[in-house]
C-alpha cells in the first residue's frame, strides 16, 4: 500500500521519463500553499536546468500528462514551473478506507530490517538518576520504539555505569565514613577459608544495613569534589578502583550492594517514566572480556605505552579537530570508561551481532564516542559506520545552563516526576478534568499527563537543540504539549464510546468537507514522517505529526459533527475519527506516551 504522495510521485516521474528526463524529478512534496494545492512537484526546474530547456514548458508537458490521472482532481503550473496538484475526493476516500483497514494506520514495514541495538539511559551506580539522564532515556526509548515499529529486530540496553572510577571513589568514601565498614573491608581482602555462600550473603546484607541509597547520595558528591581537589585522595580512589576490578573480595561484595540498591531505585523511576529496557547489562558485565581484549589489541599492534598507561591513537589525517586517543589501561591498571565501551562492542557482537548500534547519549560525549568507534573500527570489532552516536543538547534552567535545583544541585528524576505529577493534578483541576475518575484512576491519569508533558516537551524539539525546562508550559492543556495531545485522544475515545453505546457503526469514509480533506491528507503522510524520523533519528518529526493530526482533528470535530449527523455521513465521520485515534495513539506510543481512556 503506498501513500498518495508516492503514488503521485511515481506518476509524475513517469511523465518526466516520457519526456526523456530523469524520473527522479517527479518527487512530490506536501504543498506549502495548502490553500491552493495538496501536493507540489518542483522537479521541472532542476530538469530544465540539466537539459537546458524551458522549465515552464517541461512543467506544462508533465501537467498535461498528469491531467488524465483519476487520482488527480486538478493540476496547474505556477510561477517559474512549479506543478501544483490537487487530489480527487475519490482517491482520498479510497486511501482513507485503506488506512482505516490497516492496523498500522499506513506505516509501512521496512523492506530490509536490521538488528539494531539502542544503548540509552546510561544510569550509574550510586548516583540516583538525575535530569542529565532524562533526555537519554526519553530519546533512546523513542528511537528504540521507532526502529522496532518499522521492523528492525531491536534491543534496548541500559548500559548501567557500574565499573568505573566512581566505584573506587565510593568504596573509599564509605570506608572513611564508617570505621566498621573499613574493618570489614580489611578483613575480607581475600575470601576467608570456609566462607560459604550464606556467609557471603550475610556480609552483603551487613553492608546493606549500614549504607542506604541516601548515604550513597550524600557520600558520592562530596567524594567526587574531594577527589578533584586532593590528589592523595584521588590516588586512593584510583587504587580502590583497580583493586575492585582486580577482584578484591570485600570490594566486590560492597560493590554488589551498591549496584543492587541503586538498581531498585532506578527501575522504579524508569517504570514511572514508561522507559522499558530489554537488557540491563552493566559495564561490569564485560569485565572478563577486557584481559583477552587488551591482549588482542596488543597483538594487533594498536596499543601504545604512554607514561605507564596504554592507549590507542585514533587521530586521522585530515581531522579538523583533535580526536583524543583511547585510554585502554590506566597507569594503575584500571579499565576506563572507553575500555568497557570497547569491550561492550565485542560482547554485543557475541550475543546479538547488531548491524547498527545507536548510542543515545549527551552531545558532550561526542569525542568519547568518536574515539571509541574509531578504535573499534581499527581493531575490526565493528564495521565502519555501524556505530552511531545519537547526541542531544541539554535541558536548561532559566539561566540557560544545564538545569539545577534552586539549591544548585542536580534534580533527581524521582523529584522531577513528583513535581510534574503535582503540576498535572493542578492542571486537571483547573480545566475541570478527571473529576469523575475514582482515586486510583485519577492518580494513574495524573501520572500519564505528567509523563506526557515531560516527554513531549523533550521530543518536540530536534534532539540537538537544548531547551528550557518550563513545567508550567509543558503541562498546559493548550498549545503544542503532551497534555493537549492526550486530551484530543481522550475526546475521540469518548466519542467512540458514545457511538458504540448508541449502536452506531462506522462505514466507508467520504471526503467532502475541507476539514475532512485536511485530516485525510495528514493521515496519508504518517509513513513519510515515520520514515524521515527513522532516517534522521529524529522523534521530533513524529511529535510534529502527532500535533498536527490532533489539531486537524479538532478542526474536523468542530466543523463536522459526528453523532448528530445521519446515515452514511455519520458512519464516515465515525470511521475517520476512529482512524485518527488509531494513528494518533501509534504516534504517541512511538514517543513513549500512553493515553488514558478517560480524563
Ligand atoms: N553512564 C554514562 C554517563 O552517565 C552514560 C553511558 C552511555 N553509554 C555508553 N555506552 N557509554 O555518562
Amino acid at each position: 500500500m503506498s501513500d498518495l504522495r508516492s503514488g503521485l510521485g511515481e506518476a509524475a516521474g513517469a511523465a518526466f521519463a516520457a519526456l526523456g528526463l530523469s524520473a527522479d524529478h517527479g518527487r512530490v512534496a506536501a504543498s506549502d500553499r495548502p490553500d491552493l494545492a495538496d501536493f507540489q512537484c518542483n522537479g521541472a526546474l532542476a530538469a530544465a536546468k540539466a537539459a537546458r530547456r524551458n522549465p515552464r514548458e517541461i512543467a506544462a508537458a508533465v501537467a498535461a500528462a498528469l491531467s488524465g490521472n483519476p487520482d488527480i482532481e486538478s493540476v496547474e503550473v505556477a510561477g517559474p514551473g512549479f506543478i501544483n496538484l490537487k487530489v480527487s475526493a475519490a482517491a482520498l476516500s479510497a486511501r482513507a478506507d485503506a488506512l482505516a483497514a490497516d492496523p498500522r494506520a499506513g506505516a509501512e514495514p521496512l523492506a530490509a530490517p536490521r538488528r539494531v541495538l539502542v544503548d540509552y539511559g546510561g544510569p550509574n551506580v550510586a548516583k540516583e538518576m538525575h535530569v542529565g539522564h532524562l533526555r537519554a532515556s526519553i530519546i533512546g526509548e523513542s528511537i528504540k520504539r521507532i526502529c522496532r515499529f518499522r521492523g528492525d529486530e531491536t534491543v534496548g540496553d541500559a548500559h548501567f555505569g557500574d565499573w568505573g572510577f566512581q566505584m573506587g571513589l565510593l568504596i573509599t568514601a564509605c570506608a572513611d565514613d564508617d570505621a566498621e565498614i573499613a574493618t570489614t573491608l580489611d578483613r575480607l581482602a581475600e575470601r576467608p577459608a570456609g566462607f560459604t555462600d550464606g556467609d557471603e550473603q550475610a556480609a552483603i546484607a551487613a553492608f546493606a544495613a549500614r549504607i542506604a541509597l541516601e548515604d550513597l547520595d550524600r557520600l558520592y558528591p562530596a567524594a567526587a569534589r574531594r577527589a578533584k581537589a586532593d590528589p592523595a585522595y584521588r590516588d586512593r580512589a584510583r587504587k580502590a578502583t583497580a583493586e575492585l576490578q582486580g577482584g578484591r573480595y570485600g570490594y566486590r561484595l560492597i560493590w554488589k550492594h551498591f549496584a543492587q540498591v541503586t538498581r531498585v531505585a532506578l527501575e522504579r523511576d524508569f517504570r514511572a517514566l514508561g522507559v522499558e529496557f530489554d537488557l540491563w547489562r552493566g559495564e561490569s558485565d564485560v569485565d572478563a572480556l577486557i584481559e583477552p581484549m587488551v591482549a588482542d589489541l596488543a597483538a594487533k599492534g594498536l596499543l601504545i605505552d604512554d607514561q605507564g598507561a596504554r592507549i590507542i591513537r585514533v587521530a586521522r589525517n585530515g581531522d579538523k579537530r583533535d580526536v583524543p586517543p583511547l585510554l585502554v589501561v590506566s597507569s594503575e591498571g584500571s579499565a576506563m570508561y572507553g575500555t568497557t565501551d570497547l569491550a561492550t562492542i565485542l560482547d554485543r557482537k557475541r550475543f546479538f551481532d547488531p548491524e547498527l548500534v545507536l548510542y543515545a547519549v549527551d552531545q558532550r560525549q561526542a569525542d568519547h564516542f568518536e574515539t571509541v568507534f574509531r578504535a573499534a573500527y581499527l581493531a575490526g570489532y565493528a564495521v565502519e559506520g555501524a556505530l552511531e552516536h545519537i547526541g542531544f543538547g541539554t535541558m536548561n534552567g532559566p539561566d540557560g545552563k544545564p538545569f539545577k535545583t534552586r539549591e544548585g544541585g542536580v534534580l533527581k528524576l524521582r523529584d522531577l516526576i513528583d513535581m510534574a505529577r503535582d503540576k498535572a493534578r493542578e492542571r486537571l483541576r483547573e480545566v475541570g478534568l478527571g473529576a469523575e475518575l475514582d482515586p486510583e484512576a485519577y492518580e494513574a491519569t495524573a501520572l500519564q499527563v505528567a509523563v506526557a508533558a515531560l516527554k513531549f516537551a523533550d521530543l518536540a524539539n530536534f534532539r540537538g537543540t537544548s531547551y528550557v525546562f518550563d513545567l508550567d508550559r509543558f503541562s498546559s492543556f493548550e498549545g503544542k504539549t503532551g497534555p493537549y495531545l492526550l486530551y484530543q485522544a481522550v475526546r475521540v475515545k469518548s466519542l467512540l464510546r458514545k457511538a458504540a453505546a448508541e449502536g452506531i457503526a462506522a462505514g466507508p469514509i467520504l471526503v467532502e468537507a475541507p476539514a475532512e480533506r485536511e485530516l485525510v491528507l495528514l493521515l496519508d503522510g504518517f509513513d513519510h514522517s515515520l520514515a524521515e524520523a527513522y532516517d534522521k533519528r529524529a522523534p521530533n518529526l513524529i511529535a510534529d505529526h502527532a500535533f498536527r493530526l490532533a489539531q486537524a482533528f479538532a478542526r474536523f470535530y468542530a466543523a463536522c459533527p459526528v453523532l448528530i449527523a445521519e446515515g452514511a455521513v455519520r458512519a464516515s465521520r465515525l470511521a475517520l475519527s476512529a482512524l485518527t485515534l488509531k494513528q494518533l495513539e501509534l504516534a504517541l506510543d512511538l514517543l513513549g506516551i500512553a493515553t488514558p481512556e478517560r480524563m
